[in-house]
């Protein structure tokens, strides 16, 4: 059960839908993600893109994380919370002038830059603003992820990163460059990764191309392999996390590297995904002909990651422990037929006004809400206050 039976009583009083954050089972996550790397000397920046709950944040920035951060919103607001701009990096395909100028006034440790033309814009900036940008190049590596086709991005199809048929010419641009320095290699091949081999595979090509710029004369300082370890969606409670030790091992193992080279992560869904909860009404049940249907007063307007991917999230009736179920497909009041969290979901008999719990939401959940059908701001609450 996610709540005592005191915490069930609370509840009953608060305003629904809420994000209901595990604090406790953040610190756990985070401690044991921060003592695995550090055992190791790798660095990790957490992806603020899986969730900027200022608490989250919080407790993420006072752990010792860096940030990777994926427009200039997000620098700012890492900025805001204290990380400090030489622990934040700035991805993404389609960074703007004005985010590349505030991030370089800021001084951020490095930008993973997806293109050549966008390393010429970012060269020129930086010309204009007489500094030096730190680079990392984003280095597509076709390396399959496994993973669900919309969060697989190391493909050749996939938009993102230098293919390596560019690679000769980028190192070129890198050398003609006044105001960038290339101090890394950086990759990222997907989300949701649950198959480690994956990571081997990954290695594997990280070494490669490793090899080929220091054949060249270029020194690569950062070897950053990027995200993407994934979490147990089917069974969530106080004591679910990645296994750390595991994940990093193969990097470890892997990634030839001298003592001088650091390895970075960008570890987004790990680090947060258990911790939070879409907690949820009941606000009619109903009998279709073929179907009985749960209306919930929740839909994906607060967690659209069963309507866009048919991601599997744990749906748990709060109060009632699970004997004798019907089959009932959980939706919500948005006015679309995607809008399912869930069907055919065994839960036990429900009725108007049970609450009903959506687990592992802490990732890509409350940060991916949207007001259409101009839906109500998204509400949350803190295990330490309950
Ligand atoms: N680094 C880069 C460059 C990324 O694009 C991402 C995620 C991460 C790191 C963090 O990956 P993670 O450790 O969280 O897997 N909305 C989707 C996931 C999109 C992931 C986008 N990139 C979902 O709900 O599954």
């Amino acid at each position: 059960m996610l709540f005592t039976k005191d915490q069930q009583e609370k509840i009953k009083n608060l305003e629904t839908p809420f994000y209901y954050y595990d604090m406790g089972l953040l610190e756990r996550t985070l401690n044991s993600a921060k003592a695995a790397a550090d055992k190791r000397g790798f660095h990790v920046h957490y992806a603020l893109k899986a969730n900027f709950n200022d608490r989250v944040l919080d407790m993420i920035q006072s752990k010792g994380f860096g940030a990777d951060c994926v427009s200039g919103n997000e620098v700012q607001k890492s900025i805001d919370k204290g990380f400090a701009p030489e622990m934040i990096t700035f991805a993404g395909v389609g960074k703007s002038d004005k985010e590349i100028i505030a991030a370089l006034k800021h001084q951020i440790f490095a930008f993973n830059v997806e293109s050549i033309q966008e390393m010429e814009v970012i060269n020129e900036l930086a010309g204009q603003l007489g500094v030096v940008a730190q680079v990392s190049l984003r280095i597509n590596p076709n390396v399959d992820a496994h993973t669900h086709h919309y969060i697989t991005t190391g493909l050749d199809e996939n938009k993102f990163g230098v293919p390596t048929s560019e690679l000769e010419i980028a190192a070129s641009v890198i050398r003609q460059a006044q105001h960038v320095e290339l101090i890394g290699l950086h990759f990222h091949i997907g989300s949701q990764i649950t198959d480690m081999n994956v990571f081997k595979s990954l290695c594997v090509k990280v070494n490669e191309w490793k090899n080929w710029f220091e054949e060249r004369g270029t020194a690569i300082k950062v070897l950053n392999v990027g995200g993407g370890l994934g979490v147990d969606y089917q069974h969530p409670d106080e004591n679910s996390m990645p296994d750390f030790e595991a994940y990093f091992d193969i990097f470890d193992k892997f990634l030839e590297r001298t003592a001088q080279q650091e390895v970075h992560f960008e570890l987004g869904r790990a680090l947060v995904a258990q911790c939070g909860s879409l907690i949820s009404k009941v606000l009619y049940t109903k009998s279709g002909i073929k179907k009985n249907f749960l209306i919930l007063d929740a839909g994906m307007t607060e967690l659209m990651r069963p309507a866009l991917y048919q991601a599997y999230h744990k749906i748990e009736h709060v109060a009632k422990e699970v004997t004798t179920t019907i089959n009932y497909d959980v939706v919500g009041p948005i006015c679309e037929s995607s809008d399912c969290f869930g069907k055919e979901v065994p839960l036990p008999e429900s009725q108007r006004g049970d609450l009903i719990a959506i687990r592992t939401a802490g990732a890509y959940g409350e940060v991916m809400a949207s007001s259409y059908n101009l839906r109500d701001e998204i509400r949350y609450v803190y295990s330490d206050k309950l």
